[in-house]
């Protein structure tokens, strides 16, 4: 599917995500080496760490978060109203289109 990922510099980049590899937002952010390594997926995608974090900027229907994603994006620096945790966000083919904004480092 095309995902279309924002980085930190405003820059944008239409990519392929897999939807067979059981990835999340992060890794294929990670993959695509859309942000600098060690600023992205710190926890390794525990939800514990908010490295990860992205607006939703498409109005796709994403899974609802985990209370754990939830805790995490309340304590988190920069977060909105569409928030998500790239890391909690499991590639499914349904996302076509979507298009996510890495939030700043914290
Ligand atoms: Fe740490 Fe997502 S990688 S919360």
């Amino acid at each position: 599917i095309k995902i279309t990922i924002i980085d930190r510099e405003g820059k944008s980049h239409q990519i392929d995500a897999p939807t067979d590899m059981n990835m999340n937002l992060m890794e294929v952010v990670r993959s695509y080496e859309l942000a600098p390594e060690g600023t992205i997926g710190v926890c390794g995608g525990m939800a514990m760490c908010a490295s990860c974090q992205c607006y939703v900027q498409s109005d796709h229907e994403l899974p609802e978060m985990s209370y754990d994603e939830d805790l995490m994006l309340a304590e988190a620096f920069h977060v909105k109203d569409n928030s998500r945790l790239g890391c909690q966000i499991h590639i499914h083919p349904e996302m076509d289109g979507l298009q996510v904004k890495l939030a700043p480092e914290s």
